[in-house]
C-alpha cells in the first residue's frame, strides 16, 4: 500500500497527541480532487480540535490528520471531475469533518477547490484559504459591509484580522483595529485608520460607535464591544453567538459564523492578490516534523497574520 507523511492525533489532548508519522495515502472519491500538498497553514481550530473542544459538534474517528488550509498541485482527479486537471496548482479549504492537509497528499471535493493565486507562492498561498474566506463571509455576507461604514476589527493583526483589515479598505470602509502596541505600524501600513492598543486603552472609551463589530475574540471584548454598536449596525462573532438580549437592547443585529469552504470566494481572493489589492502575511513557516513547536505558537495568542508549513518544495 502507498503511504506518506502526515501529522495525526490518535488521541485528544496536549501537544504529544501530535504524531508525526508514515500513514495510507488516502483514497479519492469520483468528485474529488487529490492534492499534492505544497503547504498547509496552522488556524487555531486545529489545536482547539486536537485538545477535543469540538466534540460534540463534529464527532471525529480518530485518527485524524489536523490541517484545513492546502496549496498545492493536482495529483489524480476522480471520474467526476472536469474543472481540473493533474498539474493544476490549486489552494482550497477543505471539510472541516475530513482528513486534513498537514499531510504531503490530501483528497478534497473539486467543488472546495479554487486555482491558487499565481503572483505568490505556495507558502503563501496556503496561508489565505480559512481566514481569508472567514473575514470575506463576515464582512460581506453577514455584515454586507459598504464603502463610508466605520468597522472596528478585534485582533486586527492575526490571521483573520489581517485579511478583514485589508477587504474592508478595499470595499472603502473606514477601518480600527485592535492590536498591541508593536503591531501599530504593521497595522497601519496594512490599511487600518486607527489602531487600538488593547492593553493600554479600553478600545469602548477610544472610538466613536461603528457599523460593524468584528468579534475575534469573544468573552469579555464581545461583551464591552456592545457599546460602540451603532443602533441598526451589526456584531458578528466567529468565537460565540451573541446573546439575543444584547442584540434586542442595542437596537443592532447579529450574526455568529462557522464557515464553510467556499471557492467562489477564494477565487475572487486570488484575483484580488494577483492585482496586489490583498496580500497574505506570514509570520512563521516550519517543517511538519515540528507540528507541535506551532501549535505552541497559535495557542501563545501571539501569531501575527500566520503560521505555515511548507511540505515540499
Ligand atoms: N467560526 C469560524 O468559522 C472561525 C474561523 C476562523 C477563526 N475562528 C476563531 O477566531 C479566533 C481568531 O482566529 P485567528 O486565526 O485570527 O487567531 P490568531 O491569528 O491566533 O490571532 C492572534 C492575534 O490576536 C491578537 N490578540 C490577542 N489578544 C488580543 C486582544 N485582547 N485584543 C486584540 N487582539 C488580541 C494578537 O495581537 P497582539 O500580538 O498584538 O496582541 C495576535 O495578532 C480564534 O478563536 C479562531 O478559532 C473562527
Amino acid at each position: 500500500m502507498a503511504t506518506m507523511k502526515a501529522v495525526r492525533i490518535h488521541a485528544y489532548g496536549g501537544l504529544e497527541t501530535l504524531t508525526y508519522e508514515e500513514v495510507p495515502l488516502p483514497a479519492i472519491a469520483q468528485d474529488d480532487v487529490l492534492i499534492r500538498v505544497h503547504a498547509t497553514a496552522v488556524n487555531p481550530v486545529d489545536w482547539k480540535i486536537r485538545e477535543g473542544y469540538l466534540q460534540g459538534f463534529i464527532d471525529y474517528d480518530l485518527p485524524l490528520t489536523l490541517g484545513w488550509d492546502v496549496s498545492g498541485v493536482i495529483e489524480a482527479i476522480g471520474a467526476e471531475v472536469t474543472d481540473f486537471k493533474p498539474g493544476d496548482e490549486v489552494y482550497a479549504r477543505p471539510d472541516i469533518k475530513r482528513d486534513g492537509a498537514y499531510a504531503e497528499y490530501i483528497a478534497v471535493k473539486a467543488s472546495e477547490v479554487a486555482f491558487k493565486p499565481k503572483a505568490i507562492d505556495h507558502i503563501h498561498a496556503a496561508a489565505v484559504p480559512l481566514a481569508g474566506i472567514t473575514a470575506w463571509h463576515c464582512l460581506f455576507e453577514s455584515a454586507n459591509l459598504t464603502a463610508g461604514q466605520r468597522v472596528l476589527i478585534h485582533a486586527a493583526a492575526g490571521g483573520v484580522g489581517s485579511y478583514a483589515v485589508q477587504l474592508a479598505r478595499w470595499k472603502g470602509a473606514y477601518v480600527i483595529g485592535t492590536a498591541s502596541a508593536r503591531n501599530r505600524d504593521f497595522l497601519m501600513e496594512l490599511g487600518a485608520n486607527e489602531v487600538i492598543d488593547y492593553q493600554t486603552t479600553p478600545f469602548e472609551e477610544a472610538i466613536a460607535p461603528v457599523d460593524m463589530v468584528f468579534d475575534t475574540m469573544g468573552g469579555d471584548v464581545q461583551e464591552r464591544s456592545w457599546q460602540v454598536v451603532k443602533p441598526g449596525g451589526i456584531l458578528v462573532s466567529i468565537v460565540s453567538p451573541p446573546p439575543e438580549e444584547k442584540v434586542a437592547a442595542h437596537q443592532c443585529r447579529s450574526a455568529y459564523v462557522f464557515i464553510q469552504p467556499r471557492a467562489d470566494w477564494l477565487t475572487e481572493m486570488a484575483q484580488l492578490i494577483d492585482a496586489g489589492t490583498i496580500k497574505p502575511i506570514v509570520e512563521t513557516v516550519l517543517p511538519l516534523s515540528q507540528a507541535a513547536e506551532a501549535h505552541k505558537l497559535s495557542q501563545s495568542g501571539r501569531t501575527r497574520g500566520k503560521i505555515v508549513f511548507q511540505v515540499r518544495d
